[in-house]
């Protein structure tokens, strides 16, 4: 039996980070001698032996404190970060070996997401989309339109990026993302920070893309409810690891059952990572 090509397969990933276990500044000298002689370093498992299966058309959810690992993985996917082990595929074509092929089909957008910030958004956006080679005029077209179903103000895009507040500039983001159609889209905590009208915006924008386009969509939160809402299918990643996925629904009935409430993703979080997440802004 052939092995179906999923949108995104990736397995058995692991990505490590040596960190200094000391600041240099708080180093005494005879500490410095030593670290020169012998560094010592703190392995950190950002991302430890994961795999997952996304298909098209399917929002991957994977929810996580902070510094579990997250922006790792979706760095790693998007051929950002190269894995110390394990296979990323991207519709069949290796991540590794096939990095140019696989930039061509996916569009990432994170909140450190870098701009020209003394041009305006129209202009980014317009220059963002001449290197796909859309016009200048189709570009803003559409860049409106995008920005206008954010609930970004369209008479705004002339305003240098440097003006435009945190949400805003995020929105600008995300519209770069999608003014060509990536069939990979790598959401990393697109919503966060966002007001909760914006949040709503950008959730219901990202419900379009699901039913508009045949795109695989990997969204990475700590928001539950978003999880909840917008996610096929979610994981829970904690010091790098999955701990569980699946469904909502499965993920739902991993938590021991309430007397008097229904349980909530958050529920589950906490049983099964013993942590609570920060509260969602929604
Ligand atoms: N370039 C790097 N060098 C060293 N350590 C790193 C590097 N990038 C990430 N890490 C470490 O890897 C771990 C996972 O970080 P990551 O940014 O993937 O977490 P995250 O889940 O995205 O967190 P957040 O919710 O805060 O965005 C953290 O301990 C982080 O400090
Ligand atoms: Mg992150």
């Amino acid at each position: 039996m052939e092995t179906p090509i999923y949108g995104l397969t990736v397995r058995d990933v692991t990505k490590h980070f040596k960190r200094s276990k000391k600041p240099e500044h708080k180093l005494r000298f005879f500490e410095k001698i030593k670290r020169i002689l012998k560094p010592e370093k703190e392995i950190i498992r950002a991302v430890d032996g994961i795999s997952l299966d996304v298909n098209i058309g399917e929002i991957y959810g994977i929810l996580g404190a902070n510094g579990s690992g997250k922006s790792t993985l979706i760095r790693l996917i998007s051929t950002l970060l190269l894995p110390d082990s394990g296979t990323i595929h991207v519709f069949g074509d290796d991540v590794v070996s096939n990095s140019m092929k696989v930039r061509r089909v996916m569009n990432r957008v994170s909140v450190e997401a870098s701009f020209f910030k003394r041009l305006s958004s129209a202009e980014n956006l317009i220059y963002a989309a001449r290197l796909y080679g859309i016009s200048s005029s189709e570009a803003h077209k559409k860049a409106e339109s995008i920005l206008e179903r954010l609930g970004f103000e369209a008479k705004r895009m002339d305003e240098e990026m440097e003006a435009l507040s945190r949400g805003m500039q995020q929105k600008v983001a995300i519209a770069r993302a999608l003014l060509t159609t990536p069939m990979l889209l790598l959401l990393d905590e697109p919503t966060t920070g966002l007001d909760p009208k914006s949040k709503r915006d950008v959730q219901a924008f990202i419900e379009e893309i699901r039913n508009d386009r045949n795109a695989v969509i990997v969204l990475t939160t700590h928001d539950m409810v978003e999880a909840e809402r917008l996610c096929d299918r979610v994981a829970i990643i904690d010091n790098g690891k999955f701990i569980a996925d699946g469904t909502v629904k499965e993920l739902l009935a991993m938590a021991p059952p309430k007397e008097k409430t229904t349980t909530t993703l958050e529920d589950v979080f906490i049983y099964l990572t013993g942590k609570e997440l920060e509260e969602g802004d929604a």
